[in-house]
C-alpha cells in the first residue's frame, strides 16, 4: 500500500487548481439511467470513487467512457438494464445506492445491495426507503439486498423528511422526474450538490422547482433527453486546501473556488484569524504573520459548518491559540483522526460528539494511519505544519476523493512526496 511523506517546509505560496465535485459527479452519474439518451458531464474529477460509480453503472448495462483525460464522462443507457447492484460493488462505496431511485423510474424494479456500515458510522437507508415508497414503490430487505418494486409505476406524493439527508433527496428527486403527477418533497438537503443535480436534470427536461430550499417541488415527465452538464467545483477540495495556508502560512490562490459554497466555514476561518478574499479567479487564502485562534465549530446540514471539513479543521485548531470545541452532529463516529493527531503531538479530548483541542506549540512528525477519506487529508495538511517528517498510510482513502494531492501542494510549496509500496 502507497503511503505519502510530508515534511513541515515553511510558508506557502501560489495556486491550486480546484476539481469538479466528487459528491456531485456520484450522483449526477446515476441520472443518466434516467433516459436512453447521452448525458455527458465536463469538469469531473479523476477519483477511484468515479471509477468506483463507472464500474457500477457499466455493470448494470450502461456505456461509459472518459474523454480527454478523464475529465469528461460520456454515458448512454440506450441498451437493456440490468437492474441489480451487486454487494461487491457496493460495499466499496456508499454512494452506489444512488442508482436505486433511477433504476426504479427507469424499470419499475430495482435489487440493490445495502451497503453495510462504513467507518464514520451506521448510515442506514430508512429514509431513501421511506421517500420511494411514498412514490409507489414496494421494498423489502432480503438477503442483505433492497428489492424494490413498482409495477403500476411511480406516483408523485408528498414526502417530509425526518432528516435533511442529501443521498435521501437524490434519489427521491431522481425517481420522481418520471413519476405520474407532482411530488413536494419538505425538509430536502439543501447542499450544492443538490442544486446540481437539479440544473443537470432540469437540462435534461425534468421539471423541477425550490432546489437549494428546504422544499423541492417535481412535476414527473414522461421522458427525460440528453444533456452536457458542467460539475460544480467541489467544495469540500476547495475548503481543505484553504486550510493549507491556513495551517503552514503564505498564501494561496484557489482556482475555481467561489465563497458561496464554503460560506459558514470562510466566517469560521476568518473568526481565527485567516484572510479570506475573492479575486476574479477563485478565492485568496492568506496568513501572512500572527498565531490562529481557536475557534468552536458545530457540523451542520448545508449551509452549516460542514462535516467533511470538520477533521481538517481539528489539524487547524491543535495550534491555534486557545481551547477550541468541535461538535459533530452529523455521524456519530467521525473523530478517529483525533488519536492520530495526538500520535503527533496534539492536545485532544474526546467525548461522545465533541473534541476538546486545546493548541499547542508545535505539532511533530509521525508515522500516522488515515482512517477514512477525510481524516486523511487533515493529517497531511497537520504534517504541513509539523516539525520533522509525518508519514501517512492507507492512502487508497485519500484517493478516492483528492486527486494529484501530492501535485497540488508541490505547486504551491509543500515538501510532499508519494511512496509506492
Ligand atoms: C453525503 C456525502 C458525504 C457527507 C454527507 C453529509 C455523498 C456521496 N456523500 O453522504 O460526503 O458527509 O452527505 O453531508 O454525497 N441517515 C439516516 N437514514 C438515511 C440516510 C441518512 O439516518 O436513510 C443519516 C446518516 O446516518 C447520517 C445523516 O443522516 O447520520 C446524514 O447522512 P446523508 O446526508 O444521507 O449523507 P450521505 O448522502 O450518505
Amino acid at each position: 500500500m502507497d503511503s505519502i511523506r510530508v515534511k513541515g517546509n515553511g510558508t506557502l505560496k501560489g495556486e491550486i487548481p480546484i476539481a469538479g465535485a466528487k459528491n456531485a459527479c456520484l450522483t449526477l452519474m446515476p441520472a443518466t439511467l434516467l433516459s436512453e439518451e447521452p448525458l455527458t458531464l465536463t469538469n469531473a474529477p479523476r477519483l477511484s470513487d468515479i471509477a468506483t460509480m463507472t464500474q457500477l453503472l457499466q455493470s448494470l448495462g450502461a456505456e461509459v467512457s472518459g474523454l480527454q483525460d478523464g475529465q469528461v464522462i460520456a454515458m448512454s443507457s440506450h441498451g437493456p438494464i440490468n437492474a441489480v447492484a451487486d454487494y461487491d460493488i457496493v460495499r466499496k462505496m456508499r454512494a452506489s445506492n444512488l442508482v436505486l431511485g433511477p433504476l426504479l423510474a427507469r424499470e419499475g424494479h430495482a435489487v440493490v445491495s445495502l451497503p453495510g456500515g462504513c467507518a464514520i458510522g451506521a448510515r442506514p437507508m430508512d429514509l431513501h426507503i421511506h421517500g420511494l415508497e411514498a412514490l409507489g414503490a414496494k421494498i423489502d430487505l432480503r438477503d442483505g439486498y433492497l428489492h424494490a418494486n413498482a409495477g403500476k409505476g411511480l406516483k408523485g406524493a408528498g414526502i417530509e423528511l425526518r432528516m435533511a439527508s442529501v443521498g435521501a433527496t437524490e434519489n427521491i428527486v431522481m425517481a420522481a422526474t418520471l413519476a405520474k403527477g407532482t411530488t413536494v418533497l419538505k425538509n430536502a438537503a439543501r447542499e450544492p450538490e443538490i442544486v446540481d443535480l437539479v440544473r443537470c436534470l432540469r437540462a435534461m427536461g425534468a421539471e423541477i422547482e425550490g432546489e437549494g430550499t428546504e422544499t423541492i417541488t417535481i412535476q414527473g415527465v414522461d421522458r427525460l433527453h440528453g444533456a452536457t452538464h458542467r460539475v460544480v467545483a467541489d467544495r469540500i477540495e476547495l475548503g481543505t486546501y484553504m486550510l493549507a495556508p491556513a495551517i503552514a502560512g503564505g498564501e494561496v490562490e484557489l482556482i475555481g473556488g467561489r465563497r458561496d459554497l464554503v460560506g459558514s466555514f470562510s466566517d469560521k476561518l476568518e473568526e481565527a484569524g485567516i484572510e479570506v478574499a475573492e479575486t476574479e479567479r477563485g478565492l485568496r487564502v492568506a496568513r501572512m504573520n500572527g498565531q490562529v485562534r481557536s475557534v468552536n465549530v458545530k457540523t451542520a446540514v448545508y449551509p452549516g459548518f460542514p462535516t467533511d471539513l470538520q477533521a481538517q479543521m481539528m489539524a487547524l485548531m491543535c495550534t491555534a491559540d486557545g481551547v477550541a470545541e468541535l461538535e459533530e452532529t452529523i455521524f456519530e463516529n467521525r473523530f478517529m483522526h483525533a488519536p492520530e493527531l495526538m500520535r503527533m503531538g496534539a492536545d485532544i479530548e474526546v467525548h461522545g460528539g465533541m473534541a476538546r483541542v486545546r493548541g499547542v506549540k508545535k505539532l511533530k512528525g509521525a508515522p500516522v494511519m488515515a482512517t477514512d477519506l477525510r481524516a486523511s487529508v487533515s493529517l497531511i495538511l497537520a504534517g504541513l505544519a509539523a516539525e520533522g517528517e509525518t508519514v501517512v498510510s492507507r492512502v487508497y482513502h485519500l484517493d478516492r476523493g483528492y486527486e494529484h494531492v501530492v501535485a497540488k501542494l508541490r505547486g504551491v510549496g509543500a515538501q510532499i512526496e508519494r511512496i509506492k509500496s
